[in-house]
This record gives structure tokens, C-alpha cells and sequence, in this order.
């Protein structure tokens, strides 16, 4: 399984994260640090994680250099008027302890500040969000710039303006329930890269990826964790994969993925893309927002 993707900018991000969301605070340190150990050497962050700072001291004291590791964060709904972007990118990496993002993403294609209606063409149309990301790429803020939770039509509408960059990735939902064949395709064609959250199955689905028969008689057939089956095919289907664990054996265990043969690549393929689909997590009605986010 390839270990890195190289993106646009040649920089090389690693194909297996860790991811901090929903880590508690006095638990998500010890994560990172377990991973580090481990060999992991990619966190995927966001600011609204509201664990930024603990990750930081926790990057600290692993006593990896911070020019190996790749660190993703992301930029707050709350956040994307163009004058706010530069200093929430600056606590981000104030907390975080360094000079630098290897990544910073549009976390939603929402824009809106607290106590506030949504903004309607900002969030239609991000371009000057993006034109601020373009800025910080250009002053050594960040290495990457890209995007989360966009869908096609989101994606065309940002690239349909004159871009110095383009998105290098899309992070979005994509797991055994929702597995997102056809954005797969899309991106390949478009040479977009997507990062995979959830991909266990997200928060009380993962025991029900863990139980599915075809991944136990994967697991069983290779000698894998049923997780591992998992974060394998996320890899062989060619996404970055960003499973989230606090449990020093889990984080350990999750990096430790190989190529699945393809008789057995393709009956978990076949299994994740015939079952009646599963719905995603969706914020919009949580929001309070007049809009699907994923329209
Ligand atoms: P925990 O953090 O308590 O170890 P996803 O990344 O798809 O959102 O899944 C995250 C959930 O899956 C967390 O609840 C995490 O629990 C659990 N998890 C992570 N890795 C494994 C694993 N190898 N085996 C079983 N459960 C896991």
C-alpha cells in the first residue's frame, strides 16, 4: 500500500492519520504521542476540535521533528469573512506550537459567524475565503490548501474562479455505510485527492463495520484485525484514511495495514457498494441552516 500521496505542491502526505476528533481533552495528548511512537506521521486537526492545544504539547514532547510530521487543520465556519481567516489560522497555530500548517481546510461550505444568519454569498460562492487561503500559502503560513464536506457541484462552482491553487484535497464522509463510489471516480478523474473521516463507520456504527461478515472473513482469511481490513481498502481504493482512537493498542494496531489480494479487495468493494445506504452524518438541521449542506 503506498505509504505517502503526493500532491500538487510535491509535498508527500502520509496515506494513514490520526484523527483527534471528538478525542477528550486529557485523553487526546496521550493518542498523539502513542501514535508518534508508533510511527504515525500525520494528526489531522481542526480548530473546532477544541483539542488544538493539547495536541501541540503533545507534538512537543514525542521529540519528533516538526518537519516530520504533516499536521491538517481546518478553518472554522465561524471564521471564512476574509478578515477573520488570517487570525484564526494564527490560534490554530499558536495552539498547535508551530510556524506552519502542512494542510489548512474549509472545514464546512458554510459561512457564519456566531449569533448570526448564515452568509448567503460567501457560503454560495467561498472565493474570497479561498483568496485569503491562497495568501496564507504564499506567506509560509501553509504548505496545502484544500477543502471538507464540498460535493461536486460546490467543488466546480470554487474551481470555476481563476485559482492560483487549486483544492489539493477534500475530506469528507466515506466509510462501509457511505462509501462514495462515484466521488471516488470523480476525484481520480480530476486529480483531487480525498481524505476518508468516519472511516470506521463513525460514532455508534463502528461495532456494526467491525460485525460485517465479509470483513470478518477477510480478517480471518489474512490474519488482520477486522479494523485493519478496513483501513486497508481505504488505502487500496487510494483516499487518505483518518481513523480516530484514544486506546494506545487501537492507535497501534491501525497503522499496521497491507494490500488485500484483489479477489478480496473487490468482495468488500462489492459488499460496501450493494448494501441499502446508510445516511450520513448531515449538521444541517443541528444548524439550524435553510439549506442541505451536501445540495
Ligand atoms: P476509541 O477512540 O475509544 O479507541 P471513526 O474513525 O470511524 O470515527 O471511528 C472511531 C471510533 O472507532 C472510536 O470510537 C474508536 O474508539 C473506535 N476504534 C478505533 N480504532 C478501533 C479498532 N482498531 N477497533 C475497534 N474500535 C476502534
Amino acid at each position: 500500500l503506498p505509504s505517502h500521496y503526493t500532491l500538487p505542491s510535491g509535498d508527500k502526505i502520509p496515506s494513514v492519520a490520526l484523527g483527534v476528533w471528538q478525542a477528550k481533552p486529557n485523553e487526546v495528548g496521550a493518542a498523539v504521542e502513542t501514535a508518534l511512537r508508533a510511527g504515525y506521521r500525520h494528526i489531522d486537526e481542526a480548530w473546532i476540535y477544541r483539542n488544538e492545544a493539547e495536541v501541540g504539547k503533545a507534538l512537543k514532547n514525542s521529540g519528533v521533528p516538526r518537519e516530520d510530521v504533516w499536521i491538517t487543520s481546518k478553518l472554522w465556519n465561524a471564521f471564512h469573512a476574509p478578515e477573520d481567516v488570517e487570525s484564526a489560522l494564527d490560534d490554530s497555530l499558536t495552539k498547535l506550537g508551530t510556524d506552519y500548517l502542512d494542510l489548512y481546510l474549509i472545514h464546512w461550505p458554510l459561512a457564519r459567524k456566531d449569533g448570526q444568519p448564515y452568509d448567503k454569498d460567501l457560503t454560495e460562492n467561498p472565493y474570497p475565503t479561498w483568496q485569503k487561503l491562497e495568501e496564507m500559502v504564499e506567506k509560509g503560513k501553509v504548505r496545502n490548501i484544500g477543502v471538507s464536506n464540498f460535493n461536486v457541484r460546490r467543488l466546480e462552482n470554487l474551481t470555476a474562479n481563476p485559482l492560483k491553487i487549486t483544492p489539493a484535497v477534500n475530506q469528507v464522509e466515506i466509510n462501509y455505510w457511505f462509501p462514495q463510489p462515484d466521488l471516488i471516480k470523480w476525484a481520480k478523474e480530476h486529480d483531487l485527492l480525498l481524505e476518508a473521516y468516519s472511516p470506521l463507520g463513525g460514532t455508534g456504527k463502528v461495532g456494526d463495520t467491525l460485525n460485517v461478515p465479509e470483513i470478518k472473513e477477510i480478517a480471518e482469511e489474512l490474519g488482520m484485525t477486522p479494523a485493519q481490513v478496513v483501513i486497508s481498502w481505504h488505502v487500496q481504493r487510494g483516499t487518505v484514511v483518518l481513523p480516530k482512537s484514544v486506546t494506545p493498542a487501537r492507535v497501534i494496531e491501525n497503522l499496521q495495514v497491507r494490500a488485500l489480494p484483489d479477489a478480496l479487495f473487490e468482495k468488500l468493494e462489492k459488499a460496501a457498494t450493494s448494501h441499502k445506504p446508510y445516511p450520513r452524518l448531515n449538521p444541517s438541521k443541528g444548524w439550524g441552516i435553510d439549506f442541505d449542506i451536501f445540495d
